[in-house]
């Protein structure tokens, strides 16, 4: 793009509003965080209200089948509003562009929309904009190629918590999975990047940094000696950050290393969110995970030795290909044995182009919803449970904001990352960091009172 096209294609959208809509993961957040940052270096302003936008973005998510048919069902309200507006400009981007069969679907059926891209290709949205401009169809950015773009502009959604992507892409190729068919091959940004972006997010007053990758382990595999375990100590020296969290840490790679670096404590939160997705070996071998449940529980223990309190938390996939009854309960005694703080729990959705999805033996639909409803049965157990700990204890929390329901109740995480919805009559604001008295205790929140604000790191 030239100056004069740059110029052109400002004073066009200057003053126009723009909606995006994320679906997801923490990394499409991130990315649609980069896509506002660029529609405002443009002079546009965010809205969210869709029917007052110039501009409609839906950043995609492929990671299961029902994410694609909200989608699929949310664009056609934006045909209504094409319908009643045409000059509306209709974004698609992030996963989902990045499957042919999606895009074949978008040219055939939703043909209003203006612009497609992948997850890799955010930087050229100025100028995919200025050829929409220009020309009428469908705008296509989709590239091969996988780069690691720096200095795009980024506007933080949140005020307290900034995230960060350290390393992009997979190269797991675990069985059921899209990600490294969508989001290509690992890249690690280089350390003096990162780490002068997290300098630069202290300063800017961001309490908590959260550093992103589909699997932060794996980053600096691509340099000589720099690991994630070193990134890491790096960032935990940057005293303007108060509250260090990352995710998501693949247990084939989670070492001794790291978590001896968690146990140095400081401004690294105690929490590990650490995928197990089964507990039987022979699941675990068809899925590619490339550890044993054994291995994993060494982990967890490992864990649990140097950071007594730590919570770790978990994702777990029912109704694999060939998942068998005792396979299923192997999976239910190792999480009674583990008590995990947390789970995310899905059912196992077949993605084309990924190994299990032509694998034999596909677990019926009642089979998997009846071993979830045990699953999520177990697990809310133990997340009450876990939850219960913090009951009449005083916890230090960063503040997130009003909670939902009350102009007098706030929401924050305590550095375990729980959910405390509390009382408090003084003013405080989003990125404050205070200590909450926890008064009662739900499954998936827990109940406190103000006491006063904290001149600590927060941890
Ligand atoms: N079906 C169900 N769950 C999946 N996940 C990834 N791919 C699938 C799939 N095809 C889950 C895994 C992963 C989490 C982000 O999503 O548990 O850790
Ligand atoms: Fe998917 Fe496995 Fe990569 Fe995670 S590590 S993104 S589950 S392939």
């Amino acid at each position: 793009m030239t100056n004069n096209n740059l110029v052109e294609l400002r004073s066009f959208f200057a003053g126009k509003k723009y909606y995006v809509r994320t679906y997801g993961c923490q990394l499409n957040e991130n990315d649609s965080e980069k896509i506002s940052g660029i529609l405002d270096e443009q002079g546009m302003t965010n809205t969210d209200n869709i029917n007052a936008a110039s501009v409609i973005v839906f950043n995609t998510c492929t990671i299961r089948e029902n994410a694609n048919d909200k989608i699929f069902g949310n664009l056609g309200i934006v045909k209504g509003i094409k319908r009643k507006s045409p000059d509306v400009i209709v974004i698609l981007c992030g996963c989902m562009m990045k499957e042919e069969h999606n895009v074949t679907k978008v040219k055939s059926k939703y043909k209003f929309v203006d612009l497609i891209f992948g997850p890799s290709d955010i930087y050229k949205l100025p100028a995919l904009l200025f050829n929409r401009m220009n020309e009428g169809g469908l705008i296509c950015g989709i590239g091969d190629e996988d780069l690691i773009i720096e200095d795009l502009p980024v506007t933080h959604k949140k005020k307290f918590r900034a995230l960060s992507t350290i390393i992009y892409g997979c190269n797991n190729f675990c069985s059921y999975c899209i990600v490294p068919y969508v989001r290509g091959r690992e890249r690690s940004r280089a350390p003096e990047d990162v780490l002068k972006e997290l300098k630069m997010l202290g300063d800017q007053g961001f309490k908590e940094v959260m550093l992103l990758g589909q699997n932060v382990n794996s980053y600096g595999k691509d340099f000589d000696s720099y690991d994630f375990a070193d990134l890491l100590s790096d960032a935990s020296k940057i005293d303007a950050i108060s509250r260090i969290r990352f995710m998501t840490s693949h247990p084939k790679d989670t070492d001794r290393k790291l978590l001896d670096v968690m146990a140095n404590g400081g401004n690294i939160m105690p929490h590990l969110h650490l995928p197990m997705q089964s507990g039987s070996d022979r699941v675990l071998a068809l899925m590619n995970r490339k550890y044993s449940a054994g291995q994993y529980l060494d982990i967890v223990e490992y864990a649990r030795k140097v950071i007594p309190d730590i919570s770790i938390t978990t994702d777990i996939i029912v109704g694999f290909p060939g998942e068998k009854e005792e396979d299923f309960s192997e999976t239910l005694s190792l999480m009674e044995r583990i008590r995990f703080d947390n789970a995310f729990t899905f059912m196992f959705s077949p993605r084309k182009g990924t190994p299990a999805a032509d694998m034999d033996d596909q677990i019926p639909d009642d089979v998997m919803r009846e071993r979830f409803s045990r699953l999520v049965k177990l697990q809310n157990k133990c997340t009450l449970e876990s939850g219960m700990k913090t009951l009449n204890t005083v916890q230090t929390v960063l503040v997130e904001g009003l909670s939902q329901n009350s102009d007098k109740v706030y929401a924050g995480r305590t550095p375990h990352n729980r959910l405390v919805n509390f009382t408090c009559d003084k003013a405080i604001e989003e990125g404050d960091i205070v200590d909450v008295d926890i008064t009662s205790v739900k499954t998936f929140s827990l109940n406190g009172r103000f006491l006063s604000f904290n001149s600590g790191n927060g941890g």
